[in-house]
């Protein structure tokens, strides 16, 4: 009897780590996200809503957006600057940024 209970409560204990340590790990990649964005609108703007001759963000669709993205990452999109920024994100990173934007209060 005594045996079971004790049982009972490392599996809970085990459990609520278990429970803290995913919450951990989801945590951390929208705010990595946060602060690559927040380099991107030094440039495009606050909430990316553009500023001088550079375009804005909020309102592009998530597909606009990858779709600029790995279009100036190949070349096949010519651009002044985007293409340096774009060569340095992953193709994971785009994603994530693209999925950021896109769900920016438009
Ligand atoms: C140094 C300023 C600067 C920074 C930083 C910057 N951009 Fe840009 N962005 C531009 C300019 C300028 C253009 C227009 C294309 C060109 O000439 O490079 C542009 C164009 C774009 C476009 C195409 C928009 C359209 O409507 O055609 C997207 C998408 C974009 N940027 C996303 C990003 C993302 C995501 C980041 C952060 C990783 C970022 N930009 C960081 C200046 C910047």
């Amino acid at each position: 009897m005594m045996r079971q209970s004790r049982f009972i409560h490392l599996m809970i204990i085990s459990t609520v780590a278990l429970i803290l340590s995913i919450n951990v790990g989801m945590a951390a990649t929208p705010s990595k996200v946060k602060i690559m964005a927040d380099a991107c609108l030094t440039c495009h703007g606050p909430n990316g809503m553009g500023s001088g001759k550079i375009p804005e963000l909020n309102g592009l669709e998530k597909s606009d957006i990858t779709e600029s993205l790995f279009g100036f990452k190949s070349g096949d999109e010519k651009s002044t600057i985007m293409g340096r920024y774009a060569n340095a994100l992953s193709d994971d990173e785009i994603n994530r940024l693209a999925e950021y934007f896109g769900g920016l209060d438009k």
